[in-house]
């Protein structure tokens, strides 16, 4: 299985968890920023129906076919190449989401600040980050050298709080395992070494559940 499918499957549940608290209907509009290959962008669709809208924008070409691809079904889905520093849309949304997004960003504050901007008075933003170095394998911290804010989760609530939005809720999840299953493949694929039975607790994603104050 890739990385995508995976990262799908390892973190359903910081997911669902997510969109059940924000109480996401038929009918929404959204956009999901770094989409990436679409499975937050799929997720959201396969929720707001054809009556909704999912803006899938990724700074990255490639992810508009990637997108397309798996939301092939979903005619509500529209995918755009667009870096969320310059996050522009036809309509203010419901819902401006992110997921793995802000740790690759050169400036996270710019582009939670774009999508505040991008969502109507009294819609929401959501972003799950995560705390990289609190992921554990056998005991041992995890580190993603590559990523330009690997710890980025750790500041999610204030950077919430300083992009003007009023954070209803936040937390922090993070799926575990020993042994073969796909927490053991998803840390293969991710740094090339197979934990075997080894413990493994993977990066935490904060979530933070936020909304663009009323006037
Ligand atoms: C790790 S992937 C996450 C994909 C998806 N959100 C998920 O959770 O499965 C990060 C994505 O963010 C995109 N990205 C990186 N920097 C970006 C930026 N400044 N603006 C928009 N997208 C960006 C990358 O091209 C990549 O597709």
């Amino acid at each position: 299985m890739e990385l995508r499918g995976l990262r799908d499957d390892v973190y359903r549940r910081p997911l669902a968890t997510a969109l059940d608290r924000l109480g996401i209907s038929p009918g929404w509009t959204c956009v999901d920023v770094g989409a990436g290959g679409g499975d937050v962008t799929v997720a959201l669709a396969e929720i707001v129906g054809r009556e909704g809208r999912v803006y899938a924008v990724d700074s990255d070409p490639l992810a508009r076919d990637e997108v397309a691809e798996a939301a092939a079904a979903h005619s509500q889905v529209l995918a755009i190449t667009q870096a969320g520093e310059d996050l522009r849309l036809p309509e203010l949304v419901d819902l401006a989401f992110c997921r793995f997004l802000l740790l690759h960003v050169v400036d996270p504050a710019v582009v939670l600040a774009r999508m505040a901007g991008a969502v109507r008075p009294g819609g929401w933003v959501v972003a799950q980050e995560p705390i990289t170095s609190a992921g554990r394998i056998d005991g041992h911290p995890f580190s993603m050298p590559h990523a330009r804010h690997p710890d980025i989760g750790a500041l999610l609530p204030s950077l919430a709080r300083d992009a003007g939005l009023l954070t209803v809720d936040a937390w922090a999840e993070a799926p575990a395992g020993a042994g073969p299953g796909p927490v053991a493949e998803y840390v293969t694929l991710l740094t090339e070494v197979d934990p075997g039975d080894d413990p493994v607790v993977l990066p935490p994603l904060v979530t933070v559940v936020a909304q663009v104050p009323a006037p």
